[in-house]
């Protein structure tokens, strides 16, 4: 594996009590979608900040694209481009002044600059908008344009900080959409809390909470060690109480419970399913069908479900 980004033992405190970023490990490879995955305050922003060397970490090291980010800050940062969590465009600059600007701080030789600009705009469904000040835009517009000026230097690892977070499903969608048209040319780091469009999006998935890894890998194996059987759910032609005692007596169901004419059945393995299928036969079945783990099911396992802050 080719490595995007690399942390080893990665520590980061504020002050000199609270530890944000706690023995942290991570790997990306390089061209993949990766997502970080945690509550409000488990992180993922600190974690960012280092590899992105806006911030320095307390201990342990950080490589990005092979630079340590506590010797090599120019080089990656002009490697690298980041959507930071709040969008900070300049309000007073138009938001080709803003690209320019970015551009300009990056040392681009203008005409490059230029082309650029427009391209970007062009992608990110702005070219209409040149002109206008960030404040007349909508979320998803501003979210955009933060994009577009995060690729203008073409970078090789994009960083976006909950991209989608406050944006309306349309917005949310169109910004998905981008960012899939652009994966594979780099590696994109993501964080996010909409577990769905990161089970789609995503090559890998980490979960952190409490400034710590907790689990990492695809979605497939993220979910495999929670199964614990699988569930299905029957929906009845009347009210499935009915059916407890039919029920009761099978040995492969091991946990049931019904509300109304549905009810759920914990099974050891799928391979029990033609046992319950056969104890229902004669019964008044509609419908029986599977209940996918979802990675939202994994999430709060792992994190559980109190409310953060
Ligand atoms: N500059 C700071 N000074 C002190 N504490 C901070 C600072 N920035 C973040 N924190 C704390 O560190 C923890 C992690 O924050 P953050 O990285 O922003 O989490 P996330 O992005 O996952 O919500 C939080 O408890 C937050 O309050
Ligand atoms: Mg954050």
């Amino acid at each position: 594996m080719i490595k995007a980004i690399s942390t080893k033992s990665l520590e980061k405190r504020y002050g000199n009590s609270f530890t944000a970023l706690s023995d942290f490990n991570l790997e990306v490879e390089k061209g993949s979608i990766f997502a970080l995955l945690g509550p409000n305050g488990a992180g993922k922003t600190t974690l960012i900040r280092i590899l992105t060397t806006l911030m320095r970490q307390s201990s342990g090291e950080a490589l990005v694209e092979g630079f340590d980010t506590r010797f090599h800050g120019r080089e990656i940062r002009s490697l690298t481009g980041v959507v930071p969590q709040e969008n900070s465009l300049d309000r007073y600059l138009t938001a080709r002044e803003n690209l320019e600007l970015h551009g300009r701080l990056h040392g681009m030789p203008a005409p490059v600059l230029r082309a650029k600009i427009d391209e970007l705009l062009e992608l990110m469904g702005l070219a209409g908008r040149r002109n206008d000040f960030p404040d007349t835009f909508s979320g998803g517009m501003q979210r955009r344009l933060v994009i577009a000026r995060a690729l203008l230097h073409e970078p090789k690892l994009l960083f976006l900080d909950e991209p989608t977070t406050g944006l309306d499903p349309q917005s949310r969608r169109a910004v998905w959409e981008y960012i899939r048209s652009i994966a594979g040319s780099m590696t994109i780091f993501l964080t996010t809390h909409y577990l769905e469009e990161a089970e789609h999006l995503c090559d890998r998935i980490a979960i952190m909470d409490h400034g710590r890894m907790i689990a990492q890998g695809t979605t497939h194996e993220l979910k495999k060690p929670l199964t614990g059987g699988t569930t299905y759910e029957v929906e009845f032609e009347s009210d499935a109480s009915a059916f407890f005692d039919l029920v009761k007596k099978m040995n492969c169901v091991k946990g049931f419970s019904f509300e109304g004419n549905t009810a759920l059945f914990r099974l050891e393995s799928w391979e029990c399913l033609s046992e319950l299928a056969s104890g229902l036969s004669g019964a008044p079945v509609r419908r029986i069908s599977l209940r996918e783990r979802t990675l939202e099911d994994v999430f709060i396992a792992f994190t559980g479900s109190g409310v953060r802050e």
